[in-house]
């Protein structure tokens, strides 16, 4: 990381691209771009229809002709063309025009943790294309956790755990790298699913596929913690009948229904601990978890990993936007470089 802190310094630029989320932050300009990582195409004409929120809201709604797609699957670009063609349309005519007239455009982004050369060349190609000369990348754990200011340069333990869409990353980091990590296919999205599966076994209902992402936000409101009330109202169709139907869910039932892909999340932290050397896991113990990425809000997520591990948790001020936080500060300069060189005598 402190080698390419110089780099990053020279960088105009730097995209997150999610499986859920497309960030980009601008040299100066800061955050300019936090929207859903879609595009709606034209399939007669291959003409792009529309990108971000507007796509988002189409889904699920559109005639033949017209398909709604994610160039980004996992965190990783799997469609190149398609991603930058996306990308293009969020960022507006206006600052596209802006970033192509620096004479060596320089671009920053940031890929899952060990991701393969695969998903980091798909990462290049696809910054390349939007006009990027060179392009910086960044491990996601270490960006997330400079974005929500983790002390990750200094000689000290600190633990990050991101839960991203479709992946939860669980690293400890020191000295501004990783010292034991693990990534699972286990994220929101599996959450999600297990709460579509359930409305769908107890209660015959089908969820609209745009309540589908958000159900479990609508849930927060009311309560998903043991806390919070004992039903609430959910609606969508019937199974048997195809008639919108609302039901009375019971919120401890749901709680059950999501406990599979969360206990999947938890067991990572103590996999990652036991690889981890004693004296880290003794700073560990009073500095405790970051939790960052979208699916950290899952309400009572943090009050599970506290009784799983015994250790603090904390969600960062706002945790689904620290990775490209996190790589806005490394651009701008307010991250010290360590120097972590030979020492002269
Ligand atoms: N308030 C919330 N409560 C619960 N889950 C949420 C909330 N907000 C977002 N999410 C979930 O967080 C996930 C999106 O997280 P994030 O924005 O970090 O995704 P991403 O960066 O695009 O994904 P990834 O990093 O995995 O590629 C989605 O699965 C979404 O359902
Ligand atoms: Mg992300």
């Amino acid at each position: 990381m402190t080698a390419s802190l110089e780099q990053l310094r020279r960088c105009h630029f730097a995209v997150d691209l999610g499986a859920a989320r497309t960030r980009v932050y601008v040299r100066g300009a800061g955050l300019v771009v936090d929207q859903p990582s879609v595009a709606a195409v034209n399939t007669r004409s291959g003409a792009l229809i529309a990108v971000g929120d507007f796509a988002e809201r189409m889904r699920g709604r559109t005639p033949a002709h017209i398909r709604v797609v994610r160039p980004v699957s996992g965190g990783t670009v799997v469609d190149i063309e398609m991603a930058q063609r996306m990308l293009r349309g969020l960022l507006g005519d206006r600052l596209r025009r802006a970033l192509r007239r620096k004479p060596f455009l320089r671009a920053a982004a940031c890929t899952p943790h060990e991701a393969d050369p695969l998903a980091r060349r798909a990462a290049v190609e696809t910054l390349v294309g939007l006009g990027a000369r060179r392009v910086e990348l960044v491990d996601t754990l270490i960006a997330a956790a400079v974005g929500c200011g983790l002390p990750v340069q200094q000689p000290e333990a600190t633990m990050i755990m991101a839960c991203g869409t479709a992946t939860t990353q669980v690293a400890v980091l020191s000295l501004g790298s990783t010292v034991s990590s693990e990534r699972i296919p286990v994220g929101g999205e599996a959450v999600d699913h297990a709460i579509v599966q359930h409305l769908r076994h107890q209660h015959e209902l089908m969820l609209p596929s745009q309540s589908v992402r958000p159900l479990h936000v609508a849930l927060s409101g009311i309560g998903l913690t043991a806390q919070g009330p004992t039903s609430t109202e959910i609606r969508g169709r019937d199974v048997v009948t195809g008639l919108v139907r609302s039901v009375q869910v019971d919120t401890a039932a749901v709680r059950e229904a999501i406990e599979t892909p969360l206990t999947a999340v938890v067991d990572v932290i103590g996999r990652v601990l036991r690889e981890c050397p004693p004296d880290l896991v003794a700073d560990l113990v009073d500095r405790g978890i970051m939790l960052v990425g979208g699916s950290a809000l899952l309400p009572g997520l943090d009050e599970m990993v506290r009784q799983a591990t015994g250790m603090p948790v904390h969600i960062a001020e706002r945790p689904d936007v620290c990775a490209v936080q996190g790589l806005g500060y490394m651009l701008e300069g307010r991250i010290e470089p360590l120097a972590l060189g030979p020492i002269v005598i």
